[in-house]
């Protein structure tokens, strides 16, 4: 499957130089910028005479723009250009692409990650190179370097063979100033055709406004483009591939958001891709889990007797789903609080050996960051699950995980809820392999769902259409509706809730399922929707129909989200929208995804700002 894309590449050959090929280059990586940005650099080969000159810079593209000023003129020759938002070490300058061999004579721009970067950073080490940077990337520019006997596509090719992992890149040449080297694998990438020019791209966008010729570059191919000749492509036994020019038929705006009509339901579809990512290199074959992050913290963890996970609003219902993994896979004690309750709290008096899990899409939340500073004043360890790297939150914690989700850009947060329960199940399976605790006998049904959970999500988002046909009948004369769900379906009814009223403006409340008959169940009527979450195979699932029939009573309405097969629920309820059955631990995962596409659907049907609801911003940055 592939990966969400998160950093962008583009290249060009042609007769365009000085402040032509700049702009150029500059306004390619401008279009692109929306995935996310903390770098940008850009890199040009000139006539070949010289070392490949490069360019880059910490921030946005105008700051590289700004980075160009007074030199504009010197671009020249095969050049490439990339906008990076960080995954591997932090966003400054030096890990900016494109990176450079020890003899400047190759420049590389890669989107995706090397798994087996370790590795191959010690023998490169072993073999004499000096690395300026903590970037995997880097690591591409050294190995094709020293592969490099004559053959540039070889080099490329040869280098290649020895990286486990996900590419896209493209590469430049001192001593082959008209060409550009590409290649990928589960990464996307295009070649744009113009009039003896071409440019390879992550995304259409970066060239569009030149060309709208297209030839799409294929799974495991590479090649070369230069302006002399056709577009080479072969795969990567050096089969030749024929190349297919297509027309683009559609327009910038929807190629950012890839054809979706929101960046909020993008997000919600490529949740497959993002939990993959998530995943990605830390669910190992045999079962055992690596987060690079803890690595050095294994004491802290083997000792640690309790957690506090404190973080807001959708970050804290994933914290309240960590909560209960913790507890029940860890056995150790934790309980998610509101950041800014806690940090506000006067005295605040927690066991010895508590480490806190602090979780943040966004990781510049001043709530969450004043309870993590608060806890350390305590003298307590802080670990962060964190989206965003290099943010205040990934900065300023003691060690983590980064989620891998890829940039959020729709206000409403979705894609960062999923990866951040995926990630609070790995870092318990990683704290329980470490303390010792033996694997129980349903852990190996558990895993397998787990790593089958990006297809099992790819299911439940195919059924938007159907969820789009539920809120065609709710959208109107409904003003309010409840979300219900026990146990570890409890913050995931909360977070539905959420979801509603941030884009919809509708009145939405999320319940302990049990707490209905302790109060709310009073406004109930056949105008007051309720929205229950039911899995099969729970040892409440009697009490959850009961639950249910007690809502029937008063005639109000009832929506289940429940475990494919179910038909029992099907015959009580107004309408159902089934998932997959998965362990327990899972389900959060697949139940929240039907609630993020009725918020979305109602939304737009009721005409609101998906993507920038009124009111709000994407990362509160007061308390
Ligand atoms: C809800 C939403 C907010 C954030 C909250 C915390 O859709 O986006 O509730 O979840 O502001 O933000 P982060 O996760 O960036 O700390």
């Amino acid at each position: 499957m592939e990966g969400e894309e998160v950093c962008g590449i583009v290249a060009y050959v042609g007769p365009r130089r000085g402040a032509e090929l700049t702009t150029l280059l500059v306004g390619g990586l401008s279009r692109v910028e929306y995935r996310g940005y903390d770098s940008a650099g850009v890199a040009w080969t000139g006539d070949g005479s010289h070392p490949i000159m490069v360019v880059k810079c910490q921030g946005k593209i105008a700051d590289l723009e700004e980075g160009l000023e007074g030199i504009e003129n010197r671009l020249s020759g095969a050049a490439i250009g990339h906008t990076r938002w960080a995954t591997h070490g932090d966003p400054n300058e030096t890990n900016a692409h494109p990176h450079r061999s020890c003899r400047r004579h190759v420049a590389v721009v890669h989107n995706g990650i090397i798994e087996n970067e370790d590795l191959i950073r010690r023998a490169l080490r072993d073999r004499g190179h000096v690395l300026q940077s903590e970037t995997d990337s880097e690591l591409l520019a050294h190995l094709i370097g020293e592969f490099l006997n004559g053959d540039p596509l070889e080099a490329v090719r040869t280098a290649l063979e020895t990286v486990q992992g996900d590419f896209a890149l493209a590469v430049i040449f001192r001593d082959y100033p008209d060409r550009v080297i590409f290649a990928r694998r589960e990464s996307p990438l295009c070649i744009g055709v113009g009039d003896g020019e071409y440019w390879v791209a992550s995304d259409p966008a970066s060239f569009m406004e030149h060309t709208r010729k297209i030839i799409d570059i294929g799974e495991d191919q590479l090649g070369v483009i230069s302006a002399s000749a056709d577009p080479v492509i072969v795969d990567f036994g050096n089969v030749p591939v024929t190349a297919k020019i297509e027309e683009i038929d559609w327009d910038i705006e929807e190629a950012e958001k890839d054809g979706y009509e929101h960046f909020m339901l993008k997000e919600i579809c490529r949740q497959p891709a993002s939990l993959t990512d998530s995943m990605r290199g830390r669910l190992l074959p045999e079962g055992g889990v690596h987060l690079g992050g803890l690595l050095d913290h294994r004491d802290v963890l083997q000792d640690m007797q309790y957690c506090v996970l404190p973080a807001a609003g959708t970050s804290l219902f994933a914290s309240m789903v960590g909560e209960i993994l913790i507890e029940e896979i860890v056995g150790v004690p934790a309980v998610a609080r509101n950041a800014a309750e806690l940090a506000n709290r006067q005295h605040l008096v927690f066991p010895r050996n508590t480490v806190f899990w602090a979780a943040s899409q966004s990781g510049g939340t001043a709530d969450t960051l004043s309870a993590i500073r608060r806890a350390q004043a305590l003298g307590h360890r802080v670990f962060g699950l964190c989206n965003v790297v290099g943010s205040p939150v990934s900065r300023e914690t003691d060690g983590g995980v980064h989620l891998h989700a890829g940039p959020e850009i729709g206000v409403a947060s979705t894609k960062a809820f999923t990866s951040q329960v995926l990630l609070f199940q790995l870092i318990c399976l990683y704290i329980r392999r470490l303390r010792g605790q033996e694997d129980l006998p349903w852990m190996g049904r558990y895993l397998e769902e787990m790593r089958r959970i990006p297809k099992l999500a790819a299911g439940v988002v195919a059924q938007s259409d159907l969820i789009r046909s539920l809120a065609e009948r709710f959208y109107q004369g409904y003003p309010s509706f409840y979300f219900l769900g026990r146990g570890i379906l409890y913050p995931v009814a909360m977070e539905g809730a959420l979801k509603l009223k941030e884009i919809s403006y509708l009145h939405a409340e999320g319940y302990p399922m049990a707490e209905m008959k302790h109060g709310p169940i009073a406004l109930i009527d056949e105008r007051f929707p309720t929205v229950v979450l039911v899995p099969q195979g729970d040892d409440h699932y009697e009490k959850i129909v009961a639950n249910i029939r007690e809502i029937k009573a008063r005639k109000g309405i009832v929506i289940a989200v429940a475990s494919q097969g179910d038909d029992r629920i099907a015959e009580i309820v107004d309408e159902v929208i089934y998932v997959p059955r998965v362990t327990y631990y899972l389900l959060p995962i697949l139940y929240v995804i039907p609630l993020q596409l009725f918020a979305y659907h109602m939304a737009v049907l009721r005409g609101c700002n998906v993507d920038q609801p009124r009111n709000l911003a994407k990362s509160v940055t007061v308390s």
